[in-house]
C-alpha cells in the first residue's frame, strides 16, 4: 500500500486509504497511527488529532497515537469534552471551546473542537479528538467523514491486537 495520500484527496480517498490500512495490519497501535497521520494530512486548519483509548480498572480516557504537541495523557470518565462525547457515544463539535463548561485546555492554540466515539462490542472503546486554532472550524461533511473512518475502525477492533 501506498501510504501517501494525493495532494486532491477527496473523501472517498479517505476512506479507502482507511480501509486499506484496517484491512493490512491486525497491530491496533499501528493503525491508530496511520489512521491519525491520514487524517492530520487530509484535513486543513487542525492543530491536534489524536485518539483517547478506554482503560478498563479506572474506566479513564488514555492518550493514544496523536498528531500535535504533546497533550493530556488522561481524561476522566464525563471529564471535557472528550469525556462527554465518550459518555454520550454520540459525536460533539464544540464551536468555541471557551463556552464549553469544563473544557480541558490541552494546546492553548485550540478554538473548536470535535470528538467522534469509536464503538467495538457494544460499547465505546476509544475517541477520535480534532482540535482546530479557528473558531467553529467543523462541518457536518467532517463529522460525516470521521465518523465513516471511526466506524470501519470500531468494525476491526476487537480482532486486532495491542502489541
Ligand atoms: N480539550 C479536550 C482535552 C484533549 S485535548 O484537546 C488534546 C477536552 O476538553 O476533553
Amino acid at each position: 500500500m501506498e501510504l501517501e495520500l494525493k495532494e486532491a484527496a477527496r473523501p472517498e480517498d479517505v476512506i479507502a486509504f482507511a480501509d486499506a490500512v484496517l484491512s493490512g495490519e491486525p497491530n491496533l497501535i499501528a493503525n491508530l497511527a496511520n489512521l491519525v497521520s491520514l487524517l492530520n494530512q487530509y484535513l486543513p486548519r487542525i492543530n491536534w488529532m489524536g485518539f483517547y483509548l478506554y482503560e478498563s480498572g479506572t474506566g479513564d480516557w488514555v492518550l493514544g497515537p496523536f498528531a500535535g504537541k504533546p497533550a493530556c495523557t488522561r481524561i476522566g470518565a464525563g471529564q471535557g469534552v472528550v469525556g462527554q462525547a465518550l459518555a454520550e457515544g454520540e459525536p460533539l463539535v464544540v464551536d468555541d471551546v471557551f463556552s464549553f463548561p469544563g473544557h480541558i485546555v490541552c494546546d492553548a492554540d485550540s478554538r473548536s473542537e470535535l470528538v467522534i466515539p469509536i464503538s467495538a462490542g457494544g460499547r465505546i472503546v476509544a475517541g477520535l479528538d480534532v482540535d482546530s486554532p479557528e473558531f467553529g472550524r467543523f462541518t457536518g461533511d467532517d463529522v460525516v467523514l470521521l465518523e465513516a473512518v471511526c466506524r470501519r475502525l470500531g468494525e476491526r477492533w476487537l480482532d486486532c491486537r495491542w502489541y
